[in-house]
């Protein structure tokens, strides 16, 4: 199976009370890169009561552990119990208070069931990141079935859009709160061939800067990230299938992708829920309706597919 080369380390300069790494990529690019273990957590968020949603692996469990490294107690919701259960067993044996939650996004009155009860059980929401969404299978949009347009939109729109309302409205009573939602590098600048994919993430920003005006006056904070390229299982399949329409082998896919991006390599979760925590963390107090691109410099994978030989 194909990977993203594996970064060897090497000491970098110390400053007092920190340690940063570089890594070394190609035999001879150093790229600053910092690893969890070596990092603080500076975006402190103790005591406060966190929702995860699509946390059992990928963007969402690397939040999901930064979160609760920095003092939260987190949620993990997803649809996928038991690798929720197993990721949040293996993080409370790190002495992390995390527990794993059953919850669909596309059921509405679920959705709304969930957050009620997270919120009489736990007294409040403080943090919501809705991270949970969906890839598109690549196809050109003139030959898209109705069936991939709605499942995709279904889970990573309105999906989103169940959770932002449920656990709007109970921030907005309790007159606090933050979320963050995750959108993509192509809700800013759109890829060919996945179009309910772009249409859903740029729907997030939308969704984001709307709700953040809705609720600033009750103190509460929404914000969208966009992550650029990290090697998820979702990116796995996604790299597999693009590959395919430009005549290439996943490896040169990867390759190529990474040669586009400023700072030199792929992401890491650890990047993602880094954007994360900070938006999140009273460092952010004074931010809403920002929409923060990690992405190593990437705006966007803007190239035009070659004619087709075959109909679509
Ligand atoms: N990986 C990337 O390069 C990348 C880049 C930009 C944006 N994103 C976005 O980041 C988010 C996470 O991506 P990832 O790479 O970790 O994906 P992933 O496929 O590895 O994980 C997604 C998680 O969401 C859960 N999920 C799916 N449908 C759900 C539903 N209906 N209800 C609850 N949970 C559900 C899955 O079970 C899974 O655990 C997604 O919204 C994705 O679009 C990812």
């Amino acid at each position: 199976m194909n990977t993203v080369p594996e970064p060897t380390f090497v000491e970098g300069q110390h400053h007092p009370g920190q340690e940063y790494l570089y890594a070394r990529l190609d035999g001879h690019v150093i790229i600053p890169y910092v690893r969890s273990r070596h990092m603080e957590y500076p975006y402190r968020v103790d005591g406060a009561i966190a929702v995860v949603t699509g946390a059992a692996q990928g963007l969402g469990l690397g939040i999901t552990e930064r979160l609760a490294e920095n003092g939260a107690t987190v949620l993990m919701a997803d649809v996928q119990d038991e690798a929720a259960d197993r990721e949040a067993e293996r993080l409370r044996s790190q002495g992390l208070n995390v527990h794993s939650e059953h919850l669909d996004i596309t059921d509405s009155a679920s959705v709304t069931e969930f957050f009620s009860k997270v919120a009489a059980d736990q007294d409040c929401i403080d943090i919501l990141v809705n991270n949970a969404g969906v890839g598109q299978k690549v196809t050109p949009t003139v030959s898209l079935p109705d069936e991939e347009w709605n499942r995709v939109i279904g889970v990573t729109l309105t999906g989103t859009f169940y959770c932002c309302r449920a656990a709007g409205g109970i921030m907005e009573k309790q007159e606090s709160g933050s979320i963050v939602n995750i959108s993509s590098i192509n809700g800013q600048n759109p890829a060919a061939l996945v179009v309910a994919y772009n249409v859903a993430k740029e729907g997030i920003i939308s969704l984001t800067r709307t709700l953040a005006l809705e609720l600033a006056a009750y103190g509460i904070r929404v914000n969208a990230v966009c992550p650029g390229p990290v090697y998820t299982a979702f990116n796995r399949s996604n790299m597999a299938q693009r590959g395919k329409t430009l005549d290439l082998t996943e490896d040169q896919m990867v390759e190529r992708i990474r040669s586009a991006i400023p700072l030199g390599r792929w992401g890491e979760p650890d990047d993602i829920a880094n954007g994360v925590a900070f938006l999140c963390s009273p460092a952010a107090s004074w931010i809403t309706g920002e929409v923060l691109r990690v992405s190593g410099g990437m705006e966007g994978v803007a190239a035009a597919p070659p004619r087709r030989t075959s109909a679509p």
